[in-house]
């Protein structure tokens, strides 16, 4: 049994995501001046391949830096225990600062993020993800940008992990119940 096995559906294929992480890389280019130098904080581990292909279509001056968070362990819901693993490399104050991150689900792990980044005195904060899933909302974050608005579906894909694995697979796909109600 191969990893696509396990898959119940393809939700967001390949070629639709790499248009609109296109997209979306447009919109971050005409929100910033080129004097902004923006500082794009990838919240690991989840948004890495999302940054990745983001950052190819910026024409603004930015730079990148990661931010390890975990809530989930190796669950299928939110615990609402936010945990830092991995801190910045360097002070954010003064600077203009982008989160970039794969799915906000609860909002807990962004509401966390945001408060304990906003005490660092950054000149400015918005947030750019992936996915959202409103339906699971328990804390409102104003969302910058976003790139697909999803159902209340177990995702996997593309930085998106079950157990820590998936996270390969190159289109958001559903991961079958009864592998998660194993
Ligand atoms: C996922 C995802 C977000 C968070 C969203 O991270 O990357 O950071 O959950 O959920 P929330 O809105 O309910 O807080 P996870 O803890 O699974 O870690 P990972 O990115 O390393 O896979």
């Amino acid at each position: 049994m191969g990893l696509r096995d396990n898959v119940a559906k393809v939700l967001i294929p390949e070629h639709t995501l790499r248009t609109r992480v296109a997209e979306l890389g447009q919109e971050i280019n005409t929100a910033y001046t080129d004097e902004d130098r923006v500082l794009l904080i990838c919240v690991l581990k989840g948004a890495f391949i999302f940054l990745a292909d983001l950052i190819r279509h910026l024409e603004i001056r930015h730079e990148v830096d990661f931010m390890e968070i975990s809530s989930y362990g190796a669950g299928t819901v939110s615990s609402g225990v936010v945990r830092i693993l991995l801190d910045l490399g360097q002070n954010i104050a003064g600077r203009h600062v982008l989160i970039v991150e794969d799915i906000v689900d609860s909002g807990n792990t962004l509401d966390y993020v945001t408060r304990n980044l906003r005490t660092r005195g950054p000149t400015s904060l918005r947030v750019c993800t992936l996915l959202s899933k409103p339906s699971r909302r328990e804390i409102d974050i104003p969302l910058d940008f976003v790139g697909f608005e999803v159902p209340d579906e177990f995702v996997i894909g593309y930085g998106l992990d079950f157990a820590e694995e998936y996270r390969n697979l190159p289109f958001i796909g559903v991961l079958k119940e009864e592998v998660y109600a194993e």
